[in-house]
């Protein structure tokens, strides 16, 4: 099983620019997680302080019991030995061929034979769609391929806690579903626990466990995917349906002025963008038929159901339709079931979930988006104000 990474109050500046502060989120082992943002929001430095190549300022990021942030020189050599780490170009060496770029790493951090190392190495060049072009030089191949490569690298050390970096740049829709199904098939097939760093929404949409989103700084939100696919949080659903309607903006957030004069520009008739609004969950991608069946998706199905009252109903309503009939059973729920809520209240339309689990959302799950001005957690929000 993948390791877990467990990310608490992590903080990050360069100088006096803060990229993203308190960022808090647990990668659960062998579960695919997606982190979205807008350019900019600092998605590759958060992958880039994951593995110890930036030290954040403050916070911690633990892997088995090891904290990257703090620990020295020599216990980061060892725990990186446990990533494995797609970046955006596939950061081949344009002088070696396929087979040498893949074989690196074993050659540099094993003591391996040269016959063993050629086993692995056609191992993860077949994994990944690659037999047969070990001699091609990075130059020479499409943009896909070097992807591909990449993560054949990243894989020969079977990594524990595969990172992946914008794996859609460059690339056109198919082929990034088809990196995205080798995503899960390797998942499927290893059970390691992979964040995969990205603005491609249908990516978002179809492929991970569970899925945050960074903006302004902070942290909208982690959580299992069909959290945010509910969302009514503006920025969520302006993000997830790509128009320019909302509080995102053509490089950076917009204040409230600009907003409203674009509010009464779209309410005039002008065309917002995107497609026509994106609402619900489609159903997840499967690893290939043949394949085991994901275990990180089965340990999914039990944790989620045990937090599945902390969750906002439209999100819980998505998790239990996911459900199969013998799994509702399994789990006494079922969906659109009308309870009758205290006669102070209205009926309103429910899933039903056992009586104990019907509590209070505990603060930290709260979707919460920051808001300018540094409203902070803990502070009394606006809503909370007399
Ligand atoms: N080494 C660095 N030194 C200074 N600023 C940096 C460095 N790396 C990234 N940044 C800044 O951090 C911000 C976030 O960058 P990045 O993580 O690349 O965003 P994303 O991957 O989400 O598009 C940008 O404003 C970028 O200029
Ligand atoms: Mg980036």
């Amino acid at each position: 099983m993948g390791a877990e990474v467990v990310v608490e109050g992590l903080t990050k500046s360069f100088g006096r620019q803060t990229i993203w502060r308190d960022v808090t989120l647990t990668l659960p082992p062998g579960e695919v997680s997606v982190l979205l943002g807008p350019s900019g929001t600092g998605k590759s430095v958060f992958l880039k302080s994951m593995i110890g190549l930036l030290k954040p300022d403050r916070g911690k990021c633990v892997v088995n019991g090891v904290d990257i942030v703090r620990c020295g020189e020599r216990k980061l050599y060892e725990i990186r030995k446990l990533f494995g780490v797609l970046f955006q170009d596939g950061a081949l060496f344009g002088s070696m061929n396929l087979y040498d770029n893949v074989a690196f790493p074993l050659r540099e951090h094993t003591k391996k034979s040269e016959t063993e190392i050629r086993r692995i190495v056609l191992e993860k060049l077949e994994m990944t769609g690659l037999a047969g072009a070990e001699k091609k030089l990075p130059g020479e191949i499409s943009g896909g391929m070097r992807k591909r490569a990449g993560l054949a690298r990243a894989l020969v050390l079977d990594p524990e806690i595969i990172l992946v970096d914008e794996p859609d740049s460059g690339l056109d829709p198919v082929r990034t579903t088809y990196i995205s199904q080798l995503f899960l098939d390797v998942n499927a097939q290893s059970d390691a626990t992979f964040l995969i760093v990205t603005h491609n929404i249908n990516l978002a949409r179809t492929v991970p466990d569970n899925l945050g989103m960074l903006f302004r700084k902070e942290l909208v939100m982690f959580g299992p995917r069909e959290v945010l696919l509910t969302s009514e949080e503006p920025a969520v659903k302006q993000f997830l349906n790509g128009r320019m309607d909302g509080p995102i903006g053509m490089s950076e957030e917009k204040d409230s002025a600009t907003m409203a004069a674009e509010r009464a520009m779209f309410d005039a008739g002008h065309h917002a963008g995107g497609v026509e609004e994106v609402v619900g969950i489609p159903p997840q991608m499967q690893p290939a038929p043949g394949l085991p069946v994901r275990q990180g998706a089965i340990r999914r199905k039990d944790r989620v159901m045990q937090i599945l009252h902390t969750l906002p109903s439209a999100a819980q309503e998505g998790i239990i339709e996911s459900l199969t009939p013998e799994e509702q059973a399994h789990y006494g729920v079922h969906p659109h079931h009308r309870v009758e809520t205290p006669s102070w209240d209205r009926t309103v339309e429910m899933t039903s979930v056992p009586r104990h689990h019907q509590g209070e959302l505990p603060a930290e799950q709260v979707a919460r988006l920051p808001r300018p001005g540094g409203h902070r957690r803990g502070d009394p929000g606006p809503e909370q104000l007399p």
